[in-house]
């Protein structure tokens, strides 16, 4: 059976043909003439994406093709996307959502993530998409700072996180999105569904300013709890132009992201990205398993595909002759982002799906990808590829002075790139943090470039976790061990994995009278898993019976890496004793 149809319509050719000449004559404004086709004051990104195609020969071609783990599909015509999103906006809007207010989003990948998301940027509202795996913690944290007035949710959700709702004053509404008809909510909650039924599907939008913000995303630094990394409506002009350029999108394209709404990837190039250029947009619901999403592109006759360096290695794990039993031919463009992308897995990828991986690195704040390799450059294996037209990437040392090519130094930006982070949420200070080296915006990345202008990327130049693709603070990890009872101090780093990139590795101290011992292990990662998510819980803990600390009481985490990996401590000046 196949679902995905090809659109009957000669595709314009909107590639990269030259990266060195376009790089060259690029400006902002030039795409921005392109992507708002009728010259407008106000904007709203939902008009561009959705309300804008749906009044074209667009109307009826399908933006989400969708599938849930249970087998079921089914297909969204722009048309209707736009008529389901003025639906939920008008049933937001008679919850007293106004512009400026914060709608958090937790959910599986349902349509309904995708159509809040949408009715949320109709109301100006700001949309916080959080990613279905996350416990207590991780929701109140981010419930909390962002004082969010509305939470869409399933029943199951909402009762993982039960516990934390009475610390959410700022919370007025949980709406509860359920399969089943007959849902009775719970006092006090308000049911998806029966809404729906009662609003409107003609909703005036809410024209903003470009500056308006559009999302919130929380994400981990070195210390403190969760940052709000806010973006705005503006960031657009960077969505549109990376999905064409970088992603190689074009309007017959039948484009699979596997990236939850949660995270940036997910948000970003899951529903804008190909929505303001009017492609076909494929969601699965479901888990990882390789011969299920071989199934998917074969089916669906998935053209492009966005994925992640961890799964490209589960994949491969899955062997060759998996692959052989699916007509994969209907692929013809490949990108990872979110961890480096091993040259052996690209070399794998030419031979058994006969394309080039196109590896991409951008992070949260930036909002879109920076760097990147794109149809018409070579590939060199392990590198990230070259900065996108109208960006002007530099490795730098630590005073802001650019390092010539081969130097190893950290990855920084020029500011002024359309889809740059606004603000942190109610955070000023860490928010100027990041233009502290002589006003460049520092990635906390480190990377050299080569004499051909590729990037190359290092490490990280803090202790910031990466495990499979997801970026964890070690902060957020201990915060959570040390709500555990038994408890007194712990350290969290990030060891190599061949699998998973990074595992998060943490070393605890217990307080006095309690043993080390293997239930003790399994009872604090469940607890931690528990608390904060699937996938933030430490894979492997060992007990000590002190942890090395600065004089000001700071757990040196470098020290413990390189205890743990057999390295040399290197300066040691600081510690403790
Ligand atoms: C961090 C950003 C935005 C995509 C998802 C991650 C690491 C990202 C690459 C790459 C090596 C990469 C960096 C970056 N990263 N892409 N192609 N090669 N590392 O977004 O959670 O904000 O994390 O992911 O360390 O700073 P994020």
């Amino acid at each position: 059976m196949k679902h995905g149809e090809i659109i009957n319509k000669k595709p314009v050719e909107t590639g990269l043909i030259d990266y060195e000449k376009t790089s060259k004559e690029f400006s902002w404004e030039a795409v921005k003439k392109d992507l708002f086709t009728t010259p407008q004051n106000k904007v709203n990104i939902a008009y561009e994406a959705i309300d804008k195609h749906a009044q074209t020969w667009r109307r009826n071609k399908v933006a989400l093709y969708w599938e849930g783990a249970e087998g079921v599909y089914e297909k969204y015509t722009f048309l209707e996307l736009k008529r389901l999103s003025d639906q939920c906006a008008n049933m937001l809007r008679s919850l007293g959502v106004k512009k400026g207010d914060r709608v958090f989003i937790f959910l599986p990948r349902l349509p309904e993530l995708y159509i809040s998301m949408i009715a949320t940027a109709k109301l100006g509202a700001i949309a916080g998409p959080m990613f279905s795996a996350f416990g207590p913690d991780a929701v109140r944290d981010r419930l909390q700072n962002s004082e969010a007035k509305v939470l869409i949710t399933t029943p199951e959700l909402k009762e993982r996180v039960e516990t934390v709702l009475f610390e959410l004053p700022k919370l007025e509404h949980i709406v509860v999105v359920n399969s089943k008809e007959d849902h009775e909510p719970e006092e006090g909650d308000v049911c998806y569904n029966t809404l729906m039924k009662k609003a409107s599907d003609r909703f005036e939008m809410e024209w903003l300013e470009l500056e308006d913000p559009l999302y919130i995303l929380y994400t981990s630094g070195t210390t403190g709890r969760p940052k709000g990394i806010t973006h705005v409506h503006n960031d657009m002009i960077s969505h549109y132009i990376t999905t064409k350029w970088a992603l190689d999108l074009r309007d017959d394209d039948i484009y699979w992201c596997t990236a939850d709404p949660g995270w940036v990837t997910g948000t970003v190039y899951g529903l804008w990205g190909p929505w303001l250029s009017g492609i076909s947009s494929y969601v699965y619901d479901g888990r990882f398993d390789a011969g299920k999403w071989y199934e998917i592109i074969q089916t669906y006759n998935i053209t492009v595909w966005y994925t992640a360096p961890t799964a490209l290695r589960m994949l491969m794990k899955g062997g060759d002759e998996l692959v052989k039993k699916y007509d994969l031919s209907c692929l013809r463009y490949m990108c990872s982002v979110g961890e480096p992308l091993n040259p052996e897995v690209i070399r794998w990828g030419l031979k058994v799906y006969n394309l080039p991986i196109h590896d991409t690195w951008w992070q949260t704040e930036t909002g879109a990808i920076m760097i990147a390799n794109y149809p018409c450059i070579p590939i060199k294996p392990g590198s990230m590829g070259k900065p996108f037209p109208g960006t002007k990437a530099a490795i730098i040392d630590g005073k802001g002075n650019e390092l010539p090519a081969g130097q190893h130094g950290l990855l920084a930006l020029k500011p002024g790139w359309p889809s740059m982070l606004r603000a942190v949420w109610g955070d000023e200070k860490r928010f100027k943090e990041y233009f502290n080296v002589n006003g460049w915006y520092a990635t906390g990345d480190t990377a050299y470039k080569d004499e051909d202008g590729y990037f190359w990327f290092v490490g990280r130049a803090d202790d910031v976790i990466n495990t499979s693709g997801h970026r964890v603070g070690p902060f957020e990890v201990e915060s959570a061990l040390l709500e555990h009872k038994v408890v007194a101090e712990s350290g969290v780093i990030g060891k190599p994995d061949a699998e998973r990139g990074e595992i998060i590795k943490a070393f605890v101290v217990l307080r006095e009278g309690f043993k080390p011992s293997q239930e003790l292990e399994e009872e604090l990662k469940k607890f931690v898993r528990h608390r904060l998510a699937a996938h933030a819980y430490p894979k492997e803990i060992e007990f000590c019976s002190n942890l090395p600390k600065t004089r000001s009481g700071k757990i040196m985490r470098r020290l413990l890496k390189a205890r743990d990996l057999g390295l040399p401590t290197g300066d040691i000046s600081t510690l403790e004793d």
